[in-house]
């Protein structure tokens, strides 16, 4: 089988396909959504919960396979919707389940089915897509294996999934609202880091900051939950020489992370869903809404056990209380070492023969300029000086029924004024709130440059991680500064780009990407943190609409789709 697989390389993909439509299974699952009172961190709060559980069950699935999900939203007061993320949707544009994109919300007392086929192997995702309310815990991963008999490029004895997450003891609503007022409430630094939806809060500081785990329920330190989570017994350590393949992925809401085990080093060789050359890292940085596999040989000292951490970079987690371990966890890389992290990105490519190189050259080229601009008095997010908004009727609908008062239909500069514009005082004053979309010819090549500047409030540049639905996109390259057309478009690798679904925008640089708009539908492209795509920093595609079937009712029933019977 192995020798097949070395044989087909070239056109990996259609014989995979072909390989996986034979033995294709549909699996389903019902979920019942519903808050329940949790202490992930040992402070009770409350989360959103799938069948009880946050973060939600892994789904396993082979590539071809049909995913059939019935969602029970029993929220009693709250919309939800239920995001694939890494999925593409081929064929499936209304099941991406982002509310107000492709979806009405899911009702309270409502039920909605999601049901898509998992065509490409790898690690992926799922979440709420519905307001903030990620924050609250509604997530979980999704595992696509490489069908039958299919091998992959590299060999390991067990695997294990890590899910990554940033949390704080302030509700979803606090936060959401603070965000939205004037004057601007920040959401601040997270009180806790969980993997797998455990972390451990120290409750002294609790009780030194008034009780009440900062703005959340009581801190029991003696808690059956508020204990450190093994997470993987059988490596490092416990088994030796052992190799476990780790499939790590991250859904932070604000961080950005660095992942390390202690004293071991992790050789990357997935990157959300697709092979790379492997690369060996001590600490991986890990920004929200990417995914990758690593492998890890337990090849240290048996008799002890190793720390699992993850660590805030990118933003001074310096008020972020210490936790309180038995023996003191490694430090993670400094915060603001911003070099060796675009250096760790920059050092990603395809591996040979597993990734489809892309077209020579795009047919449309959007330049994308990232500021954070006050618009009416509030803080928000724009792109192009365009501020991101969710509108009632979902623009799939409004824009494949043609409700033309529904949406903008100015759609959003191409561009800015890349010669004149400072990145270091961009713009401000011009930006506004739209519901506007860029409409892509089906089947062109676009190229995305994302540029990033310094906020005027506090003079700082952030990370933003930038994520596509529906599509993959080659990453083109990373730079510092300014982006200019002339100067750096010929640095950018169109040879042995990786394919993600997810890529950094580093702190003063730029990030370009391509991608083929080649999926009927309307799609999100917004950035993964989730108070700053609620302040809007985020565009929204349409591509081929036309050329989709008649609209499943089930999406409908919200802002002009109400009572309507299509
Ligand atoms: Cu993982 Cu639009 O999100
Ligand atoms: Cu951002």
């Amino acid at each position: 089988m192995r020798r097949w697989w070395l044989a087909v390389a070239a056109c990996v993909c259609a014989c995979l396909c072909a390989a996986a439509e034979a033995k294709a299974t549909t699996h389903h699952h019902t979920w019942n959504v519903t808050y329940q009172h949790r202490s992930p961190d040992c402070v009770t709060k409350l989360a959103v919960t799938i069948n009880g559980e946050s973060p939600g069950p892994t789904i396993r699935a082979a590539q071809g396979d049909t995913l059939v999900v019935t969602v029970h939203n029993m929220l009693e007061t709250e919309n939800t919707a239920i995001h694939w993320h890494g999925i593409r949707q081929i064929g499936s544009p209304w099941a991406d389940g982002t509310a107000g994109v492709t979806q009405c919300p899911i009702l309270p007392g409502e039920t909605f089915t999601y049901r898509f086929v998992v065509d490409r192997p790898g690690t992926y995702m799922y979440h709420a897509h519905y307001g903030m309310q990620r924050v609250a815990g509604l997530d979980g991963m999704l595992v696509v294996s490489e069908p039958d008999g299919a091998a992959e490029p590299f060999a390991y004895d067990e695997e294990r999934t890590v899910l990554l997450m940033d949390w704080w003891h302030k509700s979803v609503y606090e936060q959401a609202v603070g965000l939205a007022s004037i004057p601007f409430a920040f959401v601040g630094e997270p009180q806790s880091l969980l993997i797998n939806g455990r972390g451990v809060y120290n409750c002294s500081l609790s009780a030194a900051s008034g009780g009440a785990g900062a703005g959340g329920g009581a801190c029991n330190a003696s808690g059956p939950e508020c204990v450190w989570p093994t997470l993987f017994t059988a490596v490092p350590g416990k088994s030796p020489g052992k190799t476990s393949r780790l499939r790590i992925g991250s859904l932070t809401s604000l961080s950005s992370l660095s992942f390390g085990i202690e004293g071991h080093t992790m050789t990357v060789v997935e990157a959300d869903g697709y092979y790379v050359k492997p690369v060996v890292v001590k600490n991986l940085f890990v920004y929200s809404g990417e995914t990758y596999s690593v492998l890890v040989t337990a090849d240290q000292d048996p008799s002890r056990s190793y720390w699992a951490t993850s660590h805030i970079v990118s933003r001074d987690p310096t008020r972020r209380p210490p936790r309180a371990p038995p023996t003191p966890p490694p430090a993670g890389p400094a915060w603001n070492d911003t070099r060796s992290r675009v250096a760790q990105s920059n050092s990603f490519v395809a591996l040979p023969g597993h990734v489809e190189p892309p077209p020579a050259r795009p047919d449309r080229v959007l330049l994308l300029l990232n500021t954070q601009d006050k618009i009416d008095g509030h803080t928000k997010w724009a792109i192009n000086g365009v501020s991101l908004q969710f509108p009632a009727t979902p623009y799939l609908v409004a824009m494949k029924h043609g409700l033309r008062s529904e949406f903008d239909q100015r759609p959003p500069p191409d561009s800015y004024d890349h010669k004149n514009v400072s990145i270091s005082s961009p713009p401000q004053a011009a930006a506004t709130v739209r519901r506007a979309a860029y409409r892509l010819a089906l089947g062109s090549v676009v190229d995305m440059v994302l540029q990033n500047t310094v906020i005027p409030a506090n003079n700082r540049s952030e990370t933003h991680p930038w994520h596509l639905h529906g599509h993959d996109f080659w990453v083109l390259g990373y730079g510092d500064g300014k982006f200019d057309p002339e100067a750096d478009g010929w640095r950018l690798n169109a040879r042995d780009p990786v394919m993600k679904n997810t890529v950094a925008l580093h702190p003063m640089g730029w990030t370009a990407v391509r991608f083929r708009a080649n999926n009927p539908g309307v799609w999100l492209f917004h950035c993964h943190l989730e108070s700053h795509v609620y302040m809007g920093m985020g565009v929204v595609f349409e591509e081929g609409v036309d050329m989709l079937p008649r609209l499943p009712a089930a999406i409908m029933g919200c802002g002009r789709t109400k009572g309507h019977h299509y």
